[in-house]
């Protein structure tokens, strides 16, 4: 069953009558009435497709269901095989619709530990005691769920069914965050009003004390700017909801209720600390007051400064393509950059928060871990990196590099003992479909950039290197091969930010999960370890 919506309804639509002939023949179709395009254009292909093919709904071979965005429906697996989970109501109140969610939830966890416990999920080697666990299944995660080779799904859906479906600010745009933060939460696509209403909530929620700007003050400038976000973050732990309600006492099965309240209020207020350490370090502290009218991305970008007209003219000295201005592309990038909310639980940060949740610390105290963890220049900080490398690149070689002279860099890098940034995976093993995103985005807005021209450049020398090596296990770019580049391309130069602002994007993986972390009544981590004397010993006595 394919299922069709969106721009394939639009392209569709537009097919000769032999394609669509040919088209009947591949499979039967699911035809979404009215979720990003409009009924009449969704109910001519339905009606061409019935004509030309003289098949219908009676045969199986179409079905059709209306979608439109008080009514979304989600889809839990790829194109092949559909099936459909929720029909969306309409309630506007995230913590209601949660609330109705968790019981159900915890009944299937319940079911889950009483049939199938003792049930295998594979084998323990010494290979992933030593090599960080690498493959080793050890973890719940609900939000999201990274495939090797296809790349990550949030809630069952992949990146261009959440660009298809999560409502946009316009359209045609990328997803609201708000939305991706709906879906993470409750698994459901949330209709345009429930985006607004979040959006709204997040707005109420987003008061920052002054004891925490006060707190990154106290910071000198050189200090880098994770290490501001961290403290902003620890700063904001003092008005911990869950930390009051449990030394309160506050019983187990409402945990969940403060580790909501805080991890919105910390969703809510990030932006506001990431922008102030922007304009504290780049911007000689002038601050941008949040404009409340503004959805969670355009405020976040407006409160970083990029709504400016002034810099909306220089800018257009550069973009030459679609009169969009300067201010929207900021906005799109980021909103892009809301796709590092979650990549599943094993990766650095999202895996502390988890670990440091699991001690029943708070959101903020687990997210400022996760923090630490993304400052690391082998998970987040390769942004900073991939910019610092590339410029380096064009400083040593300059702008037009030919692909022996990149090679030859490539090689010296290897040589002098560092990894190549931007490229290898501990878990996927193809081009990250982020990585894709980014660069069709930038194909079409960017396509003559002297440092996208090189990225370009990059992808075609970089992997066969990668792979000569003999060891790298996934020789294809990862997602921070390519965002520092649109980001500088528009103006966001300061390449020691980048993962400032995924930080911020990371906020809405991280504490969906927590949230149900809590729900779920997921118990201490403890895996066990061990020593090598321990594996030694083990070893000789499994080969006698
Ligand atoms: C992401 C990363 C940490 C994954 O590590 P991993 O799971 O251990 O990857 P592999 O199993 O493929 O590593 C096997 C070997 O190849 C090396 N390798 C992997 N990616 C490499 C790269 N981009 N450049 C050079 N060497 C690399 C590893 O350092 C390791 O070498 P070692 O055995 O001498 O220690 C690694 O690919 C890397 O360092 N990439 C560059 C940094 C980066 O872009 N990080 C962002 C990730 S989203």
């Amino acid at each position: 069953m394919y299922r069709l919506h969106g721009s394939l309804l639009r392209l569709l639509c537009c097919c000769s009558t032999s394609l669509l002939r040919r088209l009947s023949r591949i499979g039967s179709y699911h035809i979404l009435i009215g979720s990003n395009v409009g009924s009449s254009l969704a109910v001519k292909l339905y009606l061409s497709l019935k004509n030309i093919c003289g098949r219908g709904v009676g045969d199986g071979f179409l079905s059709k269901c209306h979608c439109d965005l008080k009514a979304p429906i989600q889809s839990s697996n790829s194109l092949g095989s559909v099936r459909w989970l929720q029909v969306q109501s309409s309630d506007q109140d995230l913590r209601s619709q949660l609330a109705e969610l968790i019981p159900e939830q915890q009944e299937r966890l319940k079911k889950l530990k009483t049939d199938h416990a003792k049930t295998q999920l594979g084998s323990i080697t010494v290979d992933m005691v030593i090599g960080g666990m690498r493959g080793m299944t050890g973890l719940l995660w609900e939000t999201s769920l990274l495939d090797p080779e296809e790349g990550i799904r949030f809630r069952g859906l992949s990146i261009p069914e959440c660009q298809n479906l999560l409502p946009a600010a316009h359209p045609g745009g990328e997803p609201l965050p708000e939305g991706l933060l709906w879906l993470l939460l409750t698994g459901k696509v949330p209709s345009k009003e429930q985006v607004d209403a979040l959006s709204k909530e997040l707005h109420i929620r987003s008061t920052v004390p002054d004891h925490v700007y006060r707190a990154i003050d106290s910071l000198p400038l050189s200090a880098h700017p994770m290490t501001q976000f961290t403290t902003g973050v620890m700063a904001l732990q003092v008005q911990s909801e869950f930390q009051k309600a449990y030394e309160n006492g506050l019983s187990k099965a409402k945990f969940w209720e403060p580790t909501y309240e805080d991890s919105l209020n910390l969703i809510a207020q990030l932006p506001l600390v990431a922008s102030y350490i922007y304009r504290r370090l780049y911007k000689n502290g002038q601050v941008i007051p949040a404009d409340n009218s503004l959805d969670y991305g355009a405020n976040f970008s407006r409160m970083l400064g990029f709504d400016d007209p002034k810099m909306q003219e220089l800018m257009r000295l550069y973009v030459t393509i679609h009169r969009t201005d300067f201010a929207n592309f900021v906005i799109e990038i980021l909103l892009q950059i809301f796709f590092y909310s979650d990549h599943e639980g094993g990766n650095v940060s999202a895996h502390t928060a988890h670990l440091v949740a699991s001690a029943l610390s708070d959101p903020y105290l687990s997210f400022g871990a996760a923090l630490n963890g993304l400052a690391g220049p082998l998970h987040g900080l390769a942004n900073q990196e991939v910019l610092l490398w590339i410029k380096s690149v064009v400083d040593e070689c300059g702008e037009n590099i030919t692909a022996e002279q990149l090679k030859e860099y490539v090689w010296k890098t290897l040589k002098s003992g560092k990894v190549v940034p931007g490229y290898g995976h501990g878990v996927l093993r193809k081009t990250d479909p982020r990585y894709t995103c980014q660069r069709e985005f930038a194909l079409k807005h960017l396509p003559d950039d002297p440092l996208f021209q090189l990225v370009s450049k990059l992808y075609e020398v970089v992997p066969p290197i990668l792979t000569e090596l003999g060891k790298v296990k996934n020789p294809w770019p990862n997602v921070d091969a390519h965002s520092g580049v649109l980001l500088n391309h528009f103006g966001l130069t300061e390449a020691r930010y980048f993962t400032v602002l995924f930080g911020v994007s990371r906020s809405i993986g991280i504490c969906s999960q927590l949230i149900w972390d809590r729900a779920l009544g997921l118990p201490l981590e403890r895996p066990k370890s061990v020593t090598m004397d321990w594996l030694e010993n083990h070893c000789k006595k499994a080969a006698a």
